[in-house]
């Protein structure tokens, strides 16, 4: 019995939205853009997952963008609307954001615009001091995460919204990657204080290939990708109407669920570093202690003495899935900038382990997961 740990990562499509996406695969014939029965059909779909996305997001569906994925999500809303701010005006983001954001950050410093990448603490986050003190007129987005992808550390970003929204007319706007936070910890409060929201539908048990900008009315992004008339003008291409609609059904039901899988994953977390503690002489956790608000599936644990990327083959060879950092570099044998952001040595970054829980973990998987840890690291190498 394998336990696949790895959620951050991606996690299996819900039934719900895998019937959706066959459903409507074997069924849709036209394109949403064409005015006969076939393509009105089509539409028909698309604009009921666009509700039902809004609905469930707490916006209006005119604020709903679908995308390919979190990373166009990012890319749209960073040089969207940082290029639509002018030319000269930059970004302010963190050190730890996922790689997307770091990549359109680079992007945008090419360009000649200034760009501020923010320090965090020893549990990952930003202060908002910090924030204000890097603001300048020349600040045409703000750009920090909801929840980080490796360590679960929460941003303060309903605190951010709040101060930028102090700044009144011609503040900068606010973008926040929430990848990790749908499905796991309420949003609406956040949702209320970002002009800008990245989402990804294959996180919460939605297809891959599927992503939801929300952009709030009246915020003016640079397309992207030329002209094209879908997605508000914002995204040419023809819209992949079953995958957007079985994204939809996913979104729906990791919001209305998300109490019982932040419940069930936060006992299973704290299950896990109990025993691990137990068993293994030198443990450390990395990111906000258990007690803090966090991701509540989301564990990252530093084994002394291992190289983690080594020990998440070797553990996938004893069927435990894990990962040593983002899934997006975990060809890198480079540790985590995230880790080494926090301010700890290589070693410890090296050794960093990240086990994330799906809504149907349960008790078996942390039992499992620890006899294979136990078993593979005393195992001779
Ligand atoms: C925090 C965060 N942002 C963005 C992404 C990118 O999302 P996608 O895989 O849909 O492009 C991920 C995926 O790992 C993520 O964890």
């Amino acid at each position: 019995m394998r336990v696949h740990l790895d959620h951050n990562a991606t996690t299996p499509i819900r039934p719900e939205a895998l019937e959706v996406l066959c459903e409507l695969s074997r069924r849709l014939a036209g394109n949403p853009s064409s005015v006969h029965a076939a393509g009105r059909e089509a539409r028909g779909w698309l604009d009921e997952a666009r509700e039902r996305t809004a609905a469930a997001l707490g916006c209006h569906e005119d604020e709903v963008v679908f995308t390919s994925g979190g990373t166009e999500s990012i890319q749209l809303a960073l040089a969207g609307a940082v290029r639509a701010g002018g030319p000269g005006r930059g970004l302010v983001t963190c050190a730890v954001e996922h790689s997307a954001v770091l990549a359109a950050a680079d992007r945008l410093e090419r360009e000649g615009r200034p760009v501020v990448r923010l320090p965090v603490d020893g549990t990952g986050r930003v202060s908002v001091d910090a924030l204000e003190a890097a603001l300048t007129p020349a600040t045409a987005l703000v750009s920090i995460q909801t929840a980080n992808n490796e360590l679960g550390t929460l941003q303060p970003v309903v605190e951010i919204g709040e101060l930028l929204a102090r700044r009144g007319r011609g503040r900068p706007a606010f973008h926040t990657d929430a990848v990790q936070a749908l499905g796991r910890i309420p949003l609406r409060a956040i949702r209320e204080r970002a002009d800008l929201l990245s989402f990804s539908a294959h996180k919460v048990g939605g297809p891959t290939g599927v992503g939801v900008l929300v952009r709030r009315t009246g915020l003016t992004l640079e397309p992207l990708l030329g002209t094209g008339s879908q997605e508000g003008g914002l995204r040419p291409g023809t819209e992949s109407v079953a995958a957007i609609a079985a994204a939809a059904v996913a979104i729906e039901l990791a919001v209305r669920e998300q109490g019982d899988y932040a419940a069930r994953s936060a006992r299973l977390c704290r299950s896990l570093w109990e025993q691990l503690t137990a068993c293994i002489p030198g443990v450390l956790l990395n990111g906000p202690d258990l007690d803090a608000p966090r991701l509540p599936n989301t564990l990252n644990v530093s084994l002394p003495g291992v190289e983690g990327r080594t020990l998440v083959a070797r553990l996938d060879l004893e069927g435990l899935e894990a990962s040593a950092g983002s899934a997006c570099a975990s060809g890198s044998l480079e540790p985590s900038h995230v880790l080494l952001a926090l301010g700890h040595a290589s070693e410890r970054a090296r050794a960093a382990l990240r086990l994330s829980f799906g809504r149907m973990g349960g008790e078996e998987d942390v039992h499992n997961t620890v006899e294979i840890l136990r078993r593979t690291i005393s195992a001779p190498r």
